[in-house]
């Protein structure tokens, strides 16, 4: 709390969740794009406040990414509630494995001796193997549980980022960019103004679900993905922001 009040981040904290309608905001010292510790630091500061909120029973949603990988990384072990259950938001396989959804649930349920369920479905699915994947009694069940889940914790990326990293062409790129896609979050993309401008097929949560979960929890930083961040935080569903100094004076100035 010294540091931070040393460099005014407690009222950047109140003025960014005011602003936004959060219920908390924490933001730690440093930009994440400039000095790789301050994504860890992001991470502590996650898993600590997790372990705050964590219930016995709680169902909690992971999203893939390096920065939920630091999540996972720096949470501790042992001392948590009984029966935490951990799945992945979202199917998406494809990416790099240590920063896949499901490698990030095992690792935090187990540092928390909590149970997992993975989903090995890929992300960016045809609605037509949707459909059928659904049939499967097992799939059926964990999208159901995946669905109720009473925390979600998630990133938040850049469109354009998240586009090409997709394997979209350059075109298909553009063209997003140009319907006003900012940010992405779970398989949404948004516009500045918080509208969704393109949904990404796959199974798990979707943005419609979060009405039934307790607590949203995006943990994103640097100042490049500022804009980013304040196109999901527009959309109003999140409950806490955890970020960092780069990204959130950013986000302070465009407010
Ligand atoms: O879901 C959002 C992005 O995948 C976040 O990725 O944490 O690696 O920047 P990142």
């Amino acid at each position: 709390e010294f540091i931070k009040n040393l460099h005014g981040l407690v009222e950047t904290e109140e003025f960014i969740a005011q602003s936004l309608g959060l219920k908390k905001v924490i933001i730690v010292p440093g930009n994440s794009d400039k000095d790789g510790t301050v994504k860890k630091e992001m991470g502590r500061a996650a898993a600590r406040f997790i372990r705050e909120i964590l219930f016995p029973g709680a169902v909690m949603a992971v999203t893939g990414g390096t920065t939920l990988r630091e999540v996972a990384a720096t949470m501790p072990v042992g001392n948590a509630p009984h029966e935490i259950t951990v799945v992945p938001a979202r199917g998406g396989l494809g990416e790099d494995v240590e920063v896949q959804a499901n490698t990030i649930a095992a690792i935090i349920a187990k540092k928390l001796r909590g149970t997992y369920r993975l989903l090995h479905v890929p992300d960016n699915l045809k609605e037509e193997a949707i459909r059928l994947l659904v049939t499967d009694q097992h799939i059926k069940e964990l999208v159901a549980e995946i669905k109720s889940a009473d925390i979600l914790v998630h990133g938040i990326g850049n469109a354009r980022e998240l586009s090409e990293s997709r394997g979209d062409s350059p075109e298909e790129t553009e063209e997003l960019i140009s319907q006003g896609a900012v940010g992405e979050a779970f398989g949404h993309y948004f516009a500045a103004d918080g509208s969704i401008v393109k949904n990404i097929h796959s199974l798990g949560i979707r943005l419609r679900d979060l009405r039934n979960i307790s607590t949203v929890i995006a943990v994103a930083g640097g100042e490049k993905k500022a804009a980013a961040i304040l196109s999901v935080l527009k959309n109003n569903h999140e409950d806490v922001l955890i970020t960092d100094q780069g990204a959130a004076n950013k986000i302070t100035a465009l407010i």
